[in-house]
């Protein structure tokens, strides 16, 4: 699978994947805020942005390869600094459970290691199966978007939601149905964190309503090198909602690394 992306600046390389059902356009304020520094790959992941859309589910692994893929494809053979928000979190769990030698670092962006309760791997079957009725993502977009903002940014930064609803419609059927099944398809990567030996930062937003901040400190708890920084008038897409403090962590953390 090849996906599509952005390659950025010079330096070592980190690459950061989006949630869903977004594009690479997630990490615009930090592409923007790193490549000075760093070389700053985003990918499309498949069945979004403009990466190719196979039908059938997309389970992480599968995901996590694609991101392998790429690197090898761009020659990348030293250890990267991988981040990943939401979705994109879930496949860099499973790329640093597939590939633990080609990380060294590692970042997890409102997401968490817990896997989809029964029911909610039902609700995700059967949202799959509404997009596909409809022939197209809205009814996912509209049961997602009132849960994805801060507070502040629904009364002070409208024009944000309005971007990612216009995003988020645009993405293919297979897209959402096949990531939809993929995530559902994902096993509990808890234990995974103790076993994690690169210095990993959690960061997540304030007011997530998706994924509570319980669940990122419970992950920075297991993790031998984690450490936690919980970002302000940010919801589930803190990239986005409050992209200074978001980019200010994200090089503090880099720079840290060496
Ligand atoms: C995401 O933002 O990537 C999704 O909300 C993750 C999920 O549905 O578990």
């Amino acid at each position: 699978m090849q996906l599509a992306y952005h390659d950025n600046g010079t330096g070592s390389v980190v690459v950061l994947l989006h949630g869903f059902p977004l594009d690479r356009s997630l990490w615009k304020a930090q592409v923007a805020g790193l490549q000075g520094r760093y070389r700053v790959i985003v990918p499309d992941l498949r069945g979004h942005g403009d990466s190719p859309s196979p039908a059938g589910s997309y389970p992480m692994e599968a995901m996590a390869d694609d991101v392998a893929g790429l690197l090898e494809a761009l020659k990348i053979g030293e250890p990267v600094v991988l981040g990943g928000l939401s979705m994109g979190g879930y496949v860099a769990l499973a790329f640093a459970a597939r590939y633990a030698d080609r990380l060294r670092g590692l970042m997890l962006i409102n997401t968490k290691a817990s896997a989809d309760s029964p029911e909610a791997a039902q609700g995700r079957e059967t949202q799959a199966k509404e997009v596909e009725a409809a022939g197209s993502a809205d009814p996912v977009v509209d049961k997602m978007i009132p849960k994805l903002f801060a507070e502040s940014t629904r009364k002070q930064r409208p024009e944000v939601i309005e971007v990612v609803v216009e995003q988020m419609r645009k993405t293919s059927v297979d897209g959402v149905a096949g990531a939809l099944r993929g995530m559902a398809l994902r096993p509990d990567r808890t234990t995974d964190l103790a076993g994690i030996k690169v210095p990993t930062l959690v960061l997540t937003g304030e007011e997530d309503q998706l994924i509570p901040i319980e669940e990122s400190r419970r992950m920075m708890e297991t993790l031998p090198k984690g450490e936690l920084i919980v970002i302000p008038k940010a919801g589930h897409l803190t990239p986005l909602e409050n992209p200074e403090a978001t980019t200010t962590a994200i090089l503090k953390y880099l720079d840290a690394l060496g």
